[in-house]
């Protein structure tokens, strides 16, 4: 019998569908289940952003004039404002990592055969988004940097024949990196961005719920279960305080960094070159003919999307060795280009 501020609501709503679901959810137990917290971890960073990216949109101001100014001023002047503002970058890094270590495992553990075809390509279409996440917010504190990395970026699109320069304009808001480009990259990062996210991570995980935790078929004669309430989400929690101290230790020790404002009249930095996580592209792009790269890794992000098709043998329940293999060229593949980025540029 309900006490309390639950009667309340359990005098008015049923909730024994709710009760009967939480306590009949069970997660497999076997040898690859550690894999199972990525997506929690990512679904709990992703909350950190959320929350510190509010706290710093009171204070920023995007326009060329206040934009540096107001960060400046977050950074030195607001109350906390440099551990609010060293979160977000952070935790934006976290989560490109942690989104990456939930998108391969789950390839590897081949989660992504039927039934769970559909939550592969939300993944794979999260995955663009949180990159975008990054790319848009790198010019909000219109720092040289950001200036001329944003400038890359955009003028990217130019690479594609007819329609590469409509591209371009649009992204920018005009013929060069500006005003228009700041408000455009703002309104990108905090409305557009934001509410695409939460649609398809409120899909992407209520289908998780309704498929359950897929087991990788070499797991198939799993013995062990565990009680999602409260035993995993209990793990889940100590995974989340665990993944929340690492971010704060690395936050205080090496608060996010702010480069002077631009002067876009002043050429370029020598050896400007992107964050990690853009590095596999920007080393393509400069190792290969532009637009046979460009068309190489638009094709490879599609054939990425539709792994879950193109891999029938794993929606049988069988081995699938070729993809296992071909996940591990592009792993090997994303990892030479990065190192490759690395030792042939000069590093700020
Ligand atoms: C913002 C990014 C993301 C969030 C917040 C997120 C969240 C989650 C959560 C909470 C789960 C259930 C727990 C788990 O199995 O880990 C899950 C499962 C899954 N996710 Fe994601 N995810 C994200 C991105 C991705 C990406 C990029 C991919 C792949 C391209 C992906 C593919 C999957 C698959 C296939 C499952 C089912 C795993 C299973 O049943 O074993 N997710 N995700």
């Amino acid at each position: 019998m309900a006490r309390g501020y639950t009667a309340f609501f359990e005098s008015r709503l049923d909730f024994t569908p709710i009760r009967r679901w939480m306590a009949n959810k069970k997660v497999p137990q076997h040898k690859h289940s550690f894999w199972y917290y990525f997506g929690g971890l990512a679904l709990f960073i992703m909350t950190i952003q959320i929350v510190t990216g509010i706290l710093l949109a009171f204070y920023y101001s995007p326009s060329p004039a206040g934009a540096n100014r107001s960060v400046r001023y977050i950074m030195t002047k607001v109350h906390y404002g440099w551990l609010i503002r060293s979160l977000h970058f952070w935790g934006a890094n976290f989560l490109i990592a942690v989104v990456l270590v939930h998108m391969f495992s789950t390839y590897f553990m081949k989660a992504y055969r039927k039934p769970r075809e559909l939550m592969w390509v939300i993944g794979v279409i999260l995955f663009g988004l949180v990159l975008a996440f990054a790319f848009t917010g790198y010019l909000l504190p219109w720092t040289t940097l950001s200036y001329f990395a944003t400038k890359v970026g955009v003028n990217m699109p130019l690479i594609i024949p007819g329609i590469g320069g409509s591209i371009s304009r649009i992204m920018q808001g005009g013929e060069d990196v500006g005003a228009s480009t700041l408000t455009r990259m703002f309104t990108l990062h905090t409305v557009v961005l934001p509410m695409l996210a939460l649609v398809l991570v409120s899909l992407h995980v209520f289908l998780s719920q309704v498929f359950g935790s897929s087991v990788p078929v070499s797991q198939s004669n799993y013995k062990d279960e565990t009680k999602f309430f409260p035993t995993f989400v209990m793990r889940d929690a100590a995974v989340w305080a665990g993944g929340f101290a690492v971010l704060i230790a690395i936050v205080t020790v090496f608060p996010a960094d702010l480069g002077p404002k631009v002067n876009p009249v002043l050429p370029a930095p020598a050896g400007i070159k992107p964050e990690w996580y853009f590095l596999f592209v920007f080393q393509t792009l400069r190792t290969f003919p532009e637009m046979a790269a460009m068309g190489a890794l638009t094709l490879g992000g599609v054939i990425w999307m539709l792994v879950p098709f193109l891999d029938r043998k794993s929606s049988r329940g069988e081995k699938s060795t070729f993809f296992t293999l071909f996940g591990v060229a592009v792993i090997v593949y994303t990892v030479a280009m990065t190192v490759m980025a690395y030792i042939t540029t000069e590093v700020h």
